[in-house]
């Protein structure tokens, strides 16, 4: 068995790079030489990556695309992608040319509230505790003035703050359950500090509150969290055009194209097992935008998944109905994210996604975010319901493919040529590889 490793974080970058290698690889220096291979050899920016967490050892790379001609409310866009899938980038790209020529995108922020709670145990009286919540609230507010102060010059703050019983569910629990605006800050740092200084506050006044008992007196703090949840911090994009323009070449069928797409969005609605897949497709565009823009990409998908559950069953995040001959698609989803604040000032590349979209406050980001989810689940399903997803999966999967065979680049230029008009499979491509390789051996 491997010895457990003490003051591991205090060990020097080489010295952790040295104790992987010999602990987990037979063959330490290729390991050492593989991962110093992705050092940046600009030393002051490597270290601002090393610093983002403990214990790096080296980066890891995953492509920045740019999806372009995204037309958002009337301005054009080069949205910024970060992610390995071979097929999204151009199925964006593909979905923004589509809807550029019938009018683009419009996307609308319908709220913007985050939520934090503090959650405690107290077995006494309701009435007391709610005179006692009466009373404290005031000093909530006083108590946070330090962290708030800057965050109210920018148009923020805690919006309310309400004592929730929750002992129907579990006995003894209740929550302050707080709600804030944070206007370009994703504002975690925020509402965390307020929540954390609310617990304090709230627990030594109920040490001091007359109409307590002893007992009431001690009411257990369990822990003070943001929420992840944010169903009143809503976005909305949609696109729409005449059901005749739906289609680009006239062996289809419009109607039966428009048809087939109302189908597969029902099915996505009653159906979890479709709905989940059709919203990782979402999930695509989304995730590489909020990447690419150094936002929380993990806190997004737990938010929007809640989201697709909140009526009790999981469900698809896109609608689409057709209403006097216009065919009309949208999307509606909480989207926690900032434009300040975290990775957003630190990162180089991130610094250039934002200003790339022309410096976006937190509310056109959350436009932008959308509107590439919307893209790729169209992009996705008009390829389900026509061609089938293979085709142009495969087609972008073609290089991967070939780069793991070692091709050179004349090679994999000769292949993507020979492919053209023929299905691209793994063993289509190693046969003919194969044959290649032996025929020019
Ligand atoms: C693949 O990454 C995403 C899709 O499966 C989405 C979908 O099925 O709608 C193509």
């Amino acid at each position: 068995m491997i010895a457990p490793v003490a003051g591991f974080s205090k060990l020097s970058k080489n010295e952790k790079i040295a104790w992987l290698a010999n602990t987990y690889f037979h063959d330490s220096e290729a390991v050492i030489a593989m991962l110093k291979n992705y050092w940046n050899s600009d030393e002051k920016l490597q270290k601002l990556h090393d610093e983002f967490i403990e214990n790096t050892i080296t980066n890891f790379y995953l492509p920045l695309g740019i999806a372009p001609n995204f037309l958002i409310n009337d301005t054009m866009h080069a949205i910024p992608m970060t992610i390995e899938e071979s097929s999204v980038v151009a199925a964006a790209s593909k979905a923004a040319k589509f809807w550029l020529d019938r009018g683009g995108f419009k996307a609308t922020v319908l709220s913007t509230e985050k939520v934090g709670q503090v959650h405690f145990m107290y077995y006494g009286a309701i009435e007391k505790l709610e005179a006692y919540f009466n009373s404290i609230k005031p000093e909530l507010f006083i108590a946070t003035k330090h962290i708030t102060q800057n965050m109210e010059k920018r148009g923020g703050g805690i919006s309310a703050i309400e004592l929730r019983d929750k002992t129907d569910e579990l006995n003894g629990y209740f929550q302050l359950h707080c709600t804030f605006e944070t206007v370009d800050s994703m504002g975690a740092n925020f509402i965390n500090s307020c929540l954390e200084q609310f617990a304090k506050t709230f627990e030594a006044g109920a040490a001091t509150f007359e109409a307590f008992s002893e007992e009431e007196r001690e009411i257990q703090i369990v822990m003070s969290i943001l929420s992840n949840y944010v169903p009143n911090c809503i976005v909305k994009a949609e696109v729409s055009c005449p059901i005749e323009e739906l289609v680009e070449s006239e062996s289809v069928d419009a109607n039966e194209f428009a048809e087939k797409f109302l189908r597969a969005i029902q099915i996505a609605k009653i159906e979890p097992y479709r709905a989940v897949t059709h919203n990782k497709g979402i999930m695509n565009g989304i995730d590489a935008v909020v990447l690419a823009t150094g936002n929380d990409f993990r806190a997004i998908e737990a938010g929007i998944h809640a989201y697709a559950a909140k009526d009790g069953r999981y469900t698809s995040l896109t609608d689409a109905e057709v209403v006097d001959g216009i065919f009309k698609f949208w999307i509606e989803i909480p989207l926690s994210l900032g434009t300040v604040g975290g990775l957003t000032s630190l990162h180089p590349l991130v610094k250039l996604a934002l200003e790339m979209l022309g410096k976006p406050n937190a509310k056109e980001l959350m436009q932008i975010v959308a509107v590439a989810g919307l893209a790729q689940n169209f992009a996705a399903v008009r390829s389900l319901v026509t061609t089938g997803i293979q085709k142009g999966h495969m087609k972008m999967h073609l290089i991967n493919i070939l780069n793991q065979l070692e091709a050179t680049e004349a090679e994999k230029a000769h292949f993507v040529n020979y492919f053209k008009d023929k299905t691209v499979t793994h063993s289509a491509v190693v046969t003919a590889f194969t044959a290649y390789k032996s025929q020019h051996a």
